[in-house]
Protein backbone atom coordinates (compact mmCIF):
# COMPACT_ATOMS: atom_id res chain seq x y z
CA UNK A 1 0.00 0.00 0.00
CA UNK A 2 1.57 3.31 -1.04
CA UNK A 3 -0.49 5.03 1.64
CA UNK A 4 0.12 3.84 5.08
CA UNK A 5 0.55 5.07 8.46
CA UNK A 6 3.28 7.60 9.90
CA UNK A 7 5.82 5.71 11.50
CA UNK A 8 8.96 6.99 13.36
CA UNK A 9 11.47 5.80 10.72
CA UNK A 10 9.04 8.67 8.41
CA UNK A 11 10.48 11.60 10.20
CA UNK A 12 13.58 12.91 8.15
CA UNK A 13 11.40 12.34 4.94
CA UNK A 14 8.85 14.02 6.38
CA UNK A 15 10.51 17.26 7.60
CA UNK A 16 12.61 16.86 4.08
CA UNK A 17 9.28 17.36 2.26
CA UNK A 18 7.63 20.09 4.72
CA UNK A 19 10.52 22.13 3.33
CA UNK A 20 10.97 21.49 -0.42
CA UNK A 21 7.43 21.11 -1.68
CA UNK A 22 7.53 24.06 -3.36
CA UNK A 23 11.07 23.02 -5.18
CA UNK A 24 14.64 23.47 -3.24
CA UNK A 25 14.08 25.44 0.02
CA UNK A 26 16.02 28.51 0.36
CA UNK A 27 15.36 29.93 4.23
CA UNK A 28 18.77 29.40 5.93
CA UNK A 29 18.62 27.13 8.98
CA UNK A 30 17.20 29.43 11.53
CA UNK A 31 14.30 29.63 8.74
CA UNK A 32 13.93 26.07 8.25
CA UNK A 33 13.99 25.28 11.92
CA UNK A 34 10.76 27.94 12.62
CA UNK A 35 9.21 26.38 9.33
CA UNK A 36 9.60 22.71 10.66
CA UNK A 37 8.65 23.53 14.33
CA UNK A 38 5.32 24.92 13.03
CA UNK A 39 3.98 23.41 10.52
CA UNK A 40 5.53 19.61 11.13
CA UNK A 41 7.09 18.61 14.19
CA UNK A 42 3.93 19.24 16.39
CA UNK A 43 2.06 16.59 14.37
CA UNK A 44 4.67 13.49 13.82
CA UNK A 45 6.01 14.16 17.76
CA UNK A 46 2.38 14.63 19.54
CA UNK A 47 -0.09 12.86 17.43
CA UNK A 48 1.65 10.49 14.69
CA UNK A 49 -1.66 8.09 14.94
CA UNK A 50 -3.37 10.84 12.94
CA UNK A 51 -0.47 11.46 10.24
CA UNK A 52 0.05 9.16 7.24
CA UNK A 53 2.64 9.28 4.30
CA UNK A 54 2.16 8.40 0.46
CA UNK A 55 5.59 6.29 0.50
CA UNK A 56 7.48 5.48 -3.16
CA UNK A 57 8.22 1.48 -4.46
CA UNK A 58 11.33 2.14 -1.66
CA UNK A 59 9.30 2.41 1.03
CA UNK A 60 10.36 6.59 1.63
CA UNK A 61 7.68 8.85 2.13
CA UNK A 62 7.81 11.06 -0.68
CA UNK A 63 4.10 12.78 0.39
CA UNK A 64 2.13 12.92 3.79
CA UNK A 65 -0.88 14.42 5.41
CA UNK A 66 -0.36 15.65 8.94
CA UNK A 67 -3.63 16.30 11.24
CA UNK A 68 -4.63 16.97 14.54
CA UNK A 69 -7.86 15.57 15.95
CA UNK A 70 -8.38 18.19 18.76
CA UNK A 71 -7.72 21.87 18.38
CA UNK A 72 -8.28 22.94 22.19
CA UNK A 73 -5.20 20.39 23.05
CA UNK A 74 -3.04 21.14 20.27
CA UNK A 75 -2.98 24.73 21.03
CA UNK A 76 -1.56 24.26 24.88
CA UNK A 77 1.11 21.86 23.36
CA UNK A 78 2.30 23.42 20.33
CA UNK A 79 2.37 27.53 22.16
CA UNK A 80 5.11 25.48 25.25
CA UNK A 81 7.18 23.49 22.39
CA UNK A 82 7.34 26.77 20.16
CA UNK A 83 8.52 28.63 22.79
CA UNK A 84 11.14 26.10 23.71
CA UNK A 85 12.62 25.61 20.76
CA UNK A 86 12.04 28.81 19.19
CA UNK A 87 14.68 31.25 20.60
CA UNK A 88 12.49 34.17 22.22
CA UNK A 89 14.62 36.90 20.57
CA UNK A 90 12.98 35.91 17.24
CA UNK A 91 9.60 38.30 17.98
CA UNK A 92 8.03 38.11 14.27
CA UNK A 93 8.56 34.56 14.16
CA UNK A 94 6.82 34.29 17.63
CA UNK A 95 4.04 36.52 16.43
CA UNK A 96 3.82 34.12 13.07
CA UNK A 97 3.85 30.99 14.77
CA UNK A 98 0.78 32.49 17.14
CA UNK A 99 -1.51 34.71 14.25
CA UNK A 100 -1.30 30.87 12.40
CA UNK A 101 -3.42 29.63 14.50
CA UNK A 102 -6.22 32.48 15.28
CA UNK A 103 -8.23 31.33 12.47
CA UNK A 104 -8.49 27.47 14.08
CA UNK A 105 -9.13 29.12 17.54
CA UNK A 106 -12.03 31.14 15.97
CA UNK A 107 -13.71 27.91 14.21
CA UNK A 108 -12.61 24.98 16.68
CA UNK A 109 -16.23 24.36 17.77
CA UNK A 110 -17.51 22.99 14.22
CA UNK A 111 -13.67 21.89 12.99
CA UNK A 112 -11.48 20.33 15.77
CA UNK A 113 -8.91 19.52 13.50
CA UNK A 114 -7.14 20.83 11.57
CA UNK A 115 -4.32 19.40 8.73
CA UNK A 116 -1.32 20.06 6.73
CA UNK A 117 -0.68 18.23 3.37
CA UNK A 118 2.73 18.34 1.12
CA UNK A 119 3.86 16.33 -1.59
CA UNK A 120 7.35 16.40 -3.57
CA UNK A 121 6.74 17.95 -6.72
CA UNK A 122 7.77 14.91 -8.95
CA UNK A 123 4.76 13.42 -7.46
CA UNK A 124 1.80 16.50 -7.70
CA UNK A 125 -0.75 16.38 -9.99
CA UNK A 126 -1.19 12.50 -9.87
CA UNK A 127 -4.30 11.85 -7.38
CA UNK A 128 -1.96 10.99 -4.34
CA UNK A 129 -2.88 14.46 -2.68
CA UNK A 130 -7.05 13.47 -3.37
CA UNK A 131 -5.59 9.80 -1.28
CA UNK A 132 -4.34 10.98 1.38
CA UNK A 133 -7.45 13.57 1.35
CA UNK A 134 -9.69 10.60 1.35
CA UNK A 135 -6.98 8.35 3.59
CA UNK A 136 -7.23 11.17 6.61
CA UNK A 137 -11.33 11.57 6.58
CA UNK A 138 -11.88 8.12 6.72
CA UNK A 139 -9.56 7.61 10.14
CA UNK A 140 -11.17 10.82 11.26
CA UNK A 141 -15.17 9.79 10.88
CA UNK A 142 -14.08 6.67 12.33
CA UNK A 143 -13.02 8.97 15.31
CA UNK A 144 -16.73 11.07 15.20
CA UNK A 145 -14.57 13.96 14.64
CA UNK A 146 -16.83 16.32 13.73
CA UNK A 147 -15.14 18.81 11.09
CA UNK A 148 -11.72 20.09 9.98
CA UNK A 149 -10.03 23.13 8.42
CA UNK A 150 -7.07 24.38 7.28
CA UNK A 151 -5.23 27.58 6.10
CA UNK A 152 -3.89 28.33 2.75
CA UNK A 153 -1.76 31.27 1.44
CA UNK A 154 -3.73 33.10 -0.97
CA UNK A 155 -1.71 33.40 -3.67
CA UNK A 156 -0.87 29.43 -3.51
CA UNK A 157 -4.01 28.70 -5.95
CA UNK A 158 -3.21 25.30 -7.17
CA UNK A 159 -4.06 24.56 -3.50
CA UNK A 160 -6.54 26.76 -3.27
CA UNK A 161 -8.19 24.71 -6.52
CA UNK A 162 -7.05 21.14 -4.95
CA UNK A 163 -9.39 22.03 -1.71
CA UNK A 164 -12.13 23.53 -3.48
CA UNK A 165 -12.72 20.41 -5.66
CA UNK A 166 -12.70 18.23 -2.51
CA UNK A 167 -14.76 19.50 -1.64
CA UNK A 168 -14.14 22.39 1.54
CA UNK A 169 -16.14 25.72 1.76
CA UNK A 170 -14.26 29.01 2.50
CA UNK A 171 -14.99 29.69 6.21
CA UNK A 172 -12.82 33.20 6.36
CA UNK A 173 -9.95 34.65 5.34
CA UNK A 174 -6.99 37.34 6.55
CA UNK A 175 -4.66 39.16 4.65
CA UNK A 176 -2.21 36.35 4.01
CA UNK A 177 -4.79 33.43 4.07
CA UNK A 178 -8.09 31.79 2.62
CA UNK A 179 -9.63 29.50 5.37
CA UNK A 180 -11.61 26.54 4.41
CA UNK A 181 -13.59 23.39 6.42
CA UNK A 182 -15.17 20.89 5.86
CA UNK A 183 -17.46 18.33 7.90
CA UNK A 184 -16.94 15.29 8.23
C1 LIG B 1 -1.76 20.79 -3.15
C2 LIG B 1 -1.40 19.29 -3.28
C3 LIG B 1 -1.37 18.65 -1.91
C4 LIG B 1 -2.51 18.63 -4.13
O1 LIG B 1 -2.22 17.24 -4.28
P1 LIG B 1 -2.17 16.60 -5.75
O2 LIG B 1 -1.93 15.15 -5.63
O3 LIG B 1 -1.21 17.38 -6.55
O4 LIG B 1 -3.67 16.87 -6.24
P2 LIG B 1 -4.59 15.84 -7.08
O5 LIG B 1 -3.79 15.30 -8.22
O6 LIG B 1 -5.20 14.85 -6.15
O7 LIG B 1 -5.68 16.86 -7.66
C5 LIG B 1 -7.05 16.85 -7.30
C6 LIG B 1 -7.74 18.00 -7.95
O8 LIG B 1 -7.18 19.25 -7.48
C7 LIG B 1 -6.80 20.06 -8.59
N1 LIG B 1 -5.45 20.56 -8.41
C8 LIG B 1 -4.44 19.99 -7.70
N2 LIG B 1 -3.32 20.73 -7.81
C9 LIG B 1 -3.62 21.75 -8.62
C10 LIG B 1 -2.88 22.83 -9.15
N3 LIG B 1 -1.58 23.02 -8.86
N4 LIG B 1 -3.52 23.71 -9.98
C11 LIG B 1 -4.82 23.56 -10.27
N5 LIG B 1 -5.58 22.54 -9.82
C12 LIG B 1 -4.98 21.65 -9.01
C13 LIG B 1 -6.72 19.16 -9.79
O9 LIG B 1 -7.22 19.88 -10.89
C14 LIG B 1 -7.57 17.98 -9.47
O10 LIG B 1 -8.83 18.17 -10.02
P3 LIG B 1 -9.27 17.24 -11.27
O11 LIG B 1 -9.47 15.88 -10.66
O12 LIG B 1 -10.49 17.90 -11.76
O13 LIG B 1 -8.14 17.28 -12.23
C15 LIG B 1 -0.02 19.07 -3.98
O14 LIG B 1 -0.11 19.54 -5.32
C16 LIG B 1 1.14 19.78 -3.28
O15 LIG B 1 1.76 19.19 -2.40
N6 LIG B 1 1.45 21.03 -3.68
C17 LIG B 1 2.61 21.76 -3.15
C18 LIG B 1 2.52 22.02 -1.66
C19 LIG B 1 1.25 22.74 -1.27
O16 LIG B 1 0.85 23.74 -1.86
N7 LIG B 1 0.61 22.21 -0.18
C20 LIG B 1 -0.57 22.82 0.39
C21 LIG B 1 -0.21 23.91 1.31
S1 LIG B 1 -1.63 24.65 2.09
Amino acid sequence: MPIRPYEAKDRDAVRYICLNSDGPCEADEMGQHFLLTTYCDYYIEREPHNCFVFADEEDRAVGYILCTEDFANFRKVFYSDFKTRIDPARTAEHKWAEESIVPHAQHSADFPAHLHIDLLPDYQGKGIGTQLMNTLFAHLRNKKCRGIMLTVFRHNTGAVRFYERYGFDRIGENTNNIVFGKLL
